[in-house]
């Protein structure tokens, strides 16, 4: 990386669209914090706090948790020392609430959004991939039973946490995040690019071409 500029990035996509995937490729190549909503909210009820009681049963049907809720963890998560040279949000905004709630807080903070990245993945793909997805309890990588083995069954790669299935990962669950993210949080599309902040990569292609894309939209936006 040649200049100091904040990289301050949204990525947008369907359930099983990569974004997780990717995400922790450009942590390792950029050096800024991954903020996954999903994971911070799994964190919580696998904790037993109260705030986890409070979305168990929302994520548990892949509703998605009421925009208060899910704004006050994420605002507080990014006002960590960590984020001040840049994040990638995973999983949020997915509400165009949401959205605007972030924008507020960014205007404040005098942090501006550098772009949104948007994975396009078509439904048949994206319920094959995910029932078929097996995640790390320790770091949350994303592993596949045919797409991304990992070397050791059952074991992840980077910190040899044990591997497991999300309870969101059913057919069922599946079926109504897909309707949950085609009614509430696509029209997100539209409203990054009335803002000009939309890049679209074509996420229906192998992992290593899809990270090189985004690299090369990363590499544009932070050059002087
Ligand atoms: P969250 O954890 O964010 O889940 P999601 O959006 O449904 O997305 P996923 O994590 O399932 O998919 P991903 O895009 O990260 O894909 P991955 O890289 O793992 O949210 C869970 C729940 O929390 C929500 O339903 C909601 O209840 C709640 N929530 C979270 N944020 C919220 C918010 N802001 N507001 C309200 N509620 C919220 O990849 C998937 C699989 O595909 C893996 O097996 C991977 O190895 C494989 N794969 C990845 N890329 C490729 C490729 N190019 N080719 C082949 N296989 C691939
Ligand atoms: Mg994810």
């Amino acid at each position: 990386m040649s200049s100091k500029r904040n990289l301050n990035l949204i990525f947008l996509g369907p359930p099983g669209a990569g974004k997780g995937t990717q995400a922790k490729m450009i942590v390792d190549k950029y050096n800024i914090p991954q903020i996954s909503t999903g994971d911070l909210m799994r964190a919580a009820v696998s904790s037993g706090s109260s705030i986890g009681d409070k979305v168990k049963s929302f994520m548990a049907s892949g509703a998605l948790v009421p925009d208060d809720l899910v704004i006050e963890i994420l605002l507080d998560r990014l006002s960590s020392d960590d984020c001040r040279d840049g994040f990638i949000l995973d999983g949020f905004p997915r509400t165009v609430g949401q959205a605007e709630a972030l924008d507020q807080q960014l205007n404040k903070k005098q942090m501006p959004l550098s772009g949104v990245v948007a994975m396009m993945v078509p439904d048949g793909v994206l319920t094959d991939r995910l029932t078929a997805r097996r995640i790390c309890r320790q770091c949350s990588a994303s592993y596949h039973l045919e797409y991304l083995k990992p070397k050791i069954e059952g074991v992840c790669d980077r910190c040899q946490g044990e591997l497991y299935q999300r309870k969101d990962d059913s057919e069922e669950v599946i079926l109504n995040r897909l309707k949950v993210y085609h009614d509430q949080t696509s029209p997100l599309i539209d409203f990054y690019q009335k803002r000009k902040k939309l890049y679209t990569v074509d996420g229906n292609k192998k992992i290593e071409m899809i990270f090189s894309e985004i690299c090369d939209i990363i590499d544009k936006l932070n050059s002087p």
